[in-house]
């Protein structure tokens, strides 16, 4: 190690450490990130935005953010065990080019081999209104896993009410055969609900001078996922301490990285304070359609109908359209 870097703020049971700089410089610095040994990376870096982020310039020519985009990825991919996790968070502007580098189809070749276990959405209301194009309302949110070891997967620990319970209240999701709980079942790869929207406004979570603030349910559901209670978590990219304050809260070692000092010492602050969400999206319905239960004499939706529903064939006979309620 080229000089090991020092923490600036930092917290026991468990222990968290926030360090300030660049992440491409520290990774290297910091010994559980040199020695390979991190479980589990959330990074959600600058997008290239000309955001006015505290210290860093959002506005690099693309050549350069590429660059610096690999780097850091190679970066975590050093830090990460053998079947670690690495999410990413992450525009359309750049997904493509971040899912192709990992997969190891471009020019550079990564720091690391990697599996894509799941591409998410992340889709959230209130994005910015256009009228030119369609309104953006997602980003992109890799769940890649180092190989070379075994994954941490705890489906039981992010399940949400099936449709079939939550609208129809369909006795078939009492007994299913995949070995989860009776009406619950594992989240899709879109994700939102309540407490899923954009961190804006008077949102109970806000923190000032923070533009890109994630919502705590997000980082629960990733945490939760794919660590266990002890393990080590690393965010490259601080900001408002979002991963930090989850990762505390549930019990996991943590390691921030943030270039902005500003924002280090207000993503500490937060991660002293704890979180103000958790468990708040837990085991809930995603359901968009209002629960039918009370309104049929059989709980049983007709087959073929329904949210989870196959698409019928071509051709397949059609149910004729109902009358209008008086
Ligand atoms: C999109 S924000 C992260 C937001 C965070 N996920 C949250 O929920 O608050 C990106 C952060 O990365 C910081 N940053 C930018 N470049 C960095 C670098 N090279 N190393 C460390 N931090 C950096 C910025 O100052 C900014 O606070």
């Amino acid at each position: 190690m080229n000089g090991a870097a020092r923490p600036v703020f930092s917290l026991d049971a468990p222990e968290a450490r926030v360090y300030v700089g660049d992440c491409r410089d520290l990774l290297g610095r910091i010994d559980e990130c040199a020695r390979g040994a991190v479980d589990i990376v959330f990074a959600d870096p600058p997008f290239n935005w000309r955001r006015a982020y505290d210290e860093w310039n959002d506005a690099m020519p693309e050549e350069d953010y590429l660059g610096f985009t690999f780097d850091w990825l190679d970066g975590c991919l050093r830090a990460l065990r053998p079947g670690g996790a690495l999410w990413v968070n992450i525009p359309d502007d750049w997904a493509a080019e971040i899912a192709c580098y990992l997969k190891g189809r471009l020019g550079r070749t990564p720091a690391a081999k990697t599996d894509l276990r799941s591409w998410c959405i992340w889709h959230y209301r209130f994005g910015q209104n256009r009228v030119e194009r369609f309104i953006n309302s997602k980003v992109h949110v890799f769940w890649f896993v180092k190989e070379g070891g075994a994954a941490t997967w705890n489906p039981g620990e992010v399940l949400e009410l099936s449709d079939r319970r939550a609208i129809y209240g369909d006795p078939r999701t009492e007994s299913k055969k995949d070995g989860m709980p009776p009406g619950m079942r594992v989240p899709m790869d879109v994700w939102y609900g309540q407490f899923w929207g954009r961190i804006q406004g008077n949102n109970a979570e806000r923190r000032g001078n923070h533009d890109n603030q994630l919502p705590e349910v997000y980082l629960e559901r990733v945490i939760r996922s794919t660590s266990n209670p002890g393990d080590l978590v690393l965010d490259p990219f601080l900001g408002s301490g979002t991963t930090g304050v989850v990762a505390h809260a549930l019990g996991r070692r943590f390691i921030g990285c943030e270039f902005s000092r500003a924002n280090a010492a207000s993503a500490f602050a937060r991660m002293k304070s704890g979180p103000v969400r958790l468990g708040a999206a837990r085991a809930q319905s995603t359901a968009i359609f209002p629960a039918r239960v009370a309104r049929r004499a059989s709980s049983r939706p007709p087959s073929g109908e329904g949210p989870d529903a196959e698409p019928k064939p071509a051709g397949a006979p059609r149910r004729p359209p109902r009358k209008a309620r008086p």
